[in-house]
């Protein structure tokens, strides 16, 4: 059990059920990404509720300058250090671009694949209306579906910038409208990326799944974060949703440095760090 406002008081097993729950009880959901090992460990240690093993890695870890060359044996490679360590969180996993836009088979095969060789709970998927069928499809074979709507990396060629989205009434009434059919189709919570705090408030009371909000406001079920972005380890990247919780990139340097010195002056190792 937990306190309502109040941090966890006991580690507990969370499942898509537990997440749909929360947004009836009123407890917020936290959410993460991880992509290995020590972060996931880390993560399910302080319990963090969801943790998503993003497409956000091919930016992060590989140094993509956008997600779309990220392939599923990417994520089932990543997603297979998280689940070694997590023993209570619920693990999602992106779908990359192109793993399931292009047919429901190839939508059944990838997702089969992360659920199958890696033993997550849930997949993600950007995407609105044209993807309906798809989340229909893998919710009726077991596959539980988290989506993702506003701003959607993976469609970043078609947008062509980062920019907030759904800022003029025909963008917001379509946004509304995806998540509805989203919701029906079958997806257990809903990403809301970057776009207006009032939509997001707007989609939050107007669906029955909880809504997970990036860039998106106060008022969702939920608050998701790139883990590196509040970890202050993407000094460049400084968009205002972003709270960085420490500076690591300093305190790593700092560290790097002081070894430099360490090493250059003979100080390091001593005869305690000998045999
Ligand atoms: O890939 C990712 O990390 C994400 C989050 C930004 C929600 O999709």
């Amino acid at each position: 059990m937990r306190n309502k406002g109040s941090t966890p008081t006991k580690p507990r097993v969370v499942t898509t059920k537990t997440v749909m729950t929360m947004k009836k009880t009123g407890e917020k959901i936290v959410m993460l990404t991880a992509y290995d090992y020590l972060v996931g460990k880390y993560l399910d240690q302080v319990g963090v509720d969801v943790i998503l093993v993003g497409d956000s890695l091919g930016n992060v870890v590989h140094g993509y300058e956008t997600t779309l060359p990220v392939t599923v044996d990417d994520m089932i490679y990543h997603a297979k250090a998280v689940k070694r360590a997590v023993k209570n969180a619920l693990i999602v996993v992106d779908m990359p671009f192109m793993s399931f836009q292009t047919s429901i088979d190839d939508a059944v095969r990838n997702a089969g694949r992360i659920m199958k060789e890696v033993g997550v709970g849930a997949v993600k998927l950007e995407g609105g209306e044209y993807i309906a069928d798809i989340v229909r499809h893998l919710v009726k074979i077991g596959i539980p579906v988290m989506g993702h709507l506003g701003l959607t990396p993976q469609a970043i060629n078609k947008f062509g910038t980062y920019e907030v989205r759904a800022q003029n009434k025909e963008e917001a009434d379509e946004l509304l409208h995806d998540a509805k059919i989203l919701a029906k189709a079958g997806v257990f919570a809903i990403v809301l990326e970057k776009i207006p705090a009032t939509l997001a408030k707007k989609v939050t009371e107007s669906v029955p799944v909880p809504t997970i909000g990036i860039g998106a406001g106060p008022f969702c079920d939920g608050q998701v974060l790139v883990v590196y972005d509040m970890l202050g380890l993407t000094e460049e990247f400084k968009p205002r949703f972003v709270r960085r919780y420490t500076e690591l990139a300093e305190i790593m340097r700092n560290a790097f440095r002081a070894y430099i010195n360490d090493v250059k002056s003979q100080h390091f190792p001593s005869d305690k760090e000998s045999y």
